[in-house]
């Protein structure tokens, strides 16, 4: 446990120095030894089984997010004792207090990873260890409890291994877990709560993109902005997803399947849908750069932003061989305006762009409509771009545990 401790902190400690996570001062990253209130601990878990398990669904069947596992795991928190019983019990409804400050005040963060099964039955995990620092995070920027991330790892683990016999373990599909914690305290009034839930579900998910990799059109969105300076953009808070339901709405109104969030004067490019945004310019010298907008508090921190960034160094450094990207690779992480998209348009040094995230890994743009015009983004026939696709096959290898890597946690092997 010590050792668990020792390394996420040394982890937290590098992701922060590497800027993975904006700093943020006072934030409760491990447990509190000074604090009387008890903290979460794997060791008080109860778990109660269902005794009516479902039957798994059929594979073609699943749509991302649509089915659930049989069990979930809840922890509640009191301002008075702190993290209660750990229990994993049948999925199904909360009771709540309609008063319950979630529904009047959205105090709501959540997290998504996922977990693969291989041919052999081995289940693992990718990176969790950055979903716990970042929900700690996110439930400080939002005055909820924070926790001992490794603890809630443990428990997380627990559940995984319960429910592993709905891992699907054909290519591209994985269990998607999802946890959530919300504010629960009974009162019309706004402040820290005093009292709270953190709960997780979990849903076999396929492929996002079950018939390949089909490039999306994007509307370049100025009229909605999702995060500001100062704002909560860097955080992964329910209150950050439901206002971009209606511009999506508008968006695929005009044909566009996502919106391209514009921001500034200068229109800086800064994320896609939900998702992180990279883009490739070919340089003068032929050399290729890789670039995504920097972490400057309206970015999300995304895991798979983290580990395109560094696939891509260690490949630009010769410390990891990417096949097939042969052409000389530079990664920025920078601004970039529309301005200089339509121009690399123009001269024909876009090479790609790609919005990456964990539910769809990566996700290929052809066309944005900007101020009234459409602008064709280059596509190969295959979908990814000669950037994106080997690092999306090195990443997907790392995520299944076919390569090798720090970044795969074991949570069971028969
Ligand atoms: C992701 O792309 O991983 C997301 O966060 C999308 C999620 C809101 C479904």
């Amino acid at each position: 446990m010590a050792s668990t401790l020792y390394r996420l902190h040394t982890h937290l400690w590098r992701a922060r120095n590497q800027s993975l996570f904006p700093a943020v001062i006072g934030a409760r990253w491990m447990s509190n030894s000074q604090s009387p209130l008890s903290d979460i601990q794997h060791g008080r878990l109860e778990i109660n089984k269902t005794s009516t398990p479902k039957k798994l669904p059929a594979l073609e069947t699943l749509k991302f997010g649509h089915n659930f596992t049989d069990h979930m795991l809840v922890i509640p928190w009191n301002s008075s004792q702190g993290w209660g019983t750990p229990e994993i019990k049948p999925y199904g409804p909360l009771s709540l207090d309609p008063s319950s400050t979630v529904f009047h005040y959205a105090q709501c963060i959540f997290e998504g990873l996922k977990a693969y099964r291989n041919k052999k039955g081995k289940v693992t995990l990718f990176r969790p260890d950055l979903n716990m620092a970042r929900m700690n995070l996110s439930a400080h920027r939002l005055a909820l409890p924070t926790f001992n991330g490794a603890a809630f790892l443990d428990l997380i683990k627990e559940l995984v291994r319960l429910e592993r016999h709905w891992i699907p373990q054909e290519n591209g599909h994985s269990l998607y877990i999802r946890p959530v914690m919300i504010g629960t305290q009974n009162t019309i009034g706004i402040s820290p709560p005093d009292s709270a839930l953190l709960f997780v579900i979990c849903s076999p998910v396929g492929p996002y993109y079950p018939d390949g990799f089909k490039p999306v059109a994007l509307h370049g969105t100025t009229e909605y902005v999702r995060a500001y300076p100062g704002g909560t953009g860097a955080y992964k808070i329910g209150a950050n997803y439901a206002p971009g339901v209606f511009p999506q709405k508008q968006a695929a109104k005009s044909g566009y399947v996502q919106n391209l969030w514009l921001s500034g004067p200068e229109h800086n490019l800064t994320e896609v849908g939900t998702m992180n945004l990279f883009v490739v310019f070919r340089q003068e010298d032929g050399t290729l750069e890789l670039v995504t907008p920097p972490l400057d508090g309206m970015i999300l921190p995304g895991v798979t932003r983290d580990s395109i960034l560094s696939l891509a160094r260690s490949h630009a450094a010769g410390t990891l061989r990417l096949p097939n990207l042969t052409s000389k690779l530079v990664i920025s992480e920078r601004g970039v305006t529309m301005k200089e998209v339509c121009d690399a348009v123009q001269s024909g040094r876009l090479v790609e762009m790609f919005g990456a995230g964990t539910a769809a890994i990566v996700s290929p743009i052809n066309r944005i409509g900007y101020q009234g015009k459409d602008i064709e983004i280059p596509v190969e026939d295959n979908g990814m771009g000669p950037v994106s696709r080997p690092i999306w096959a090195d990443l997907v290898a790392r995520q299944t545990g076919e390569v090798e890597s720090d970044w795969s946690v074991v949570v069971y092997e028969e």
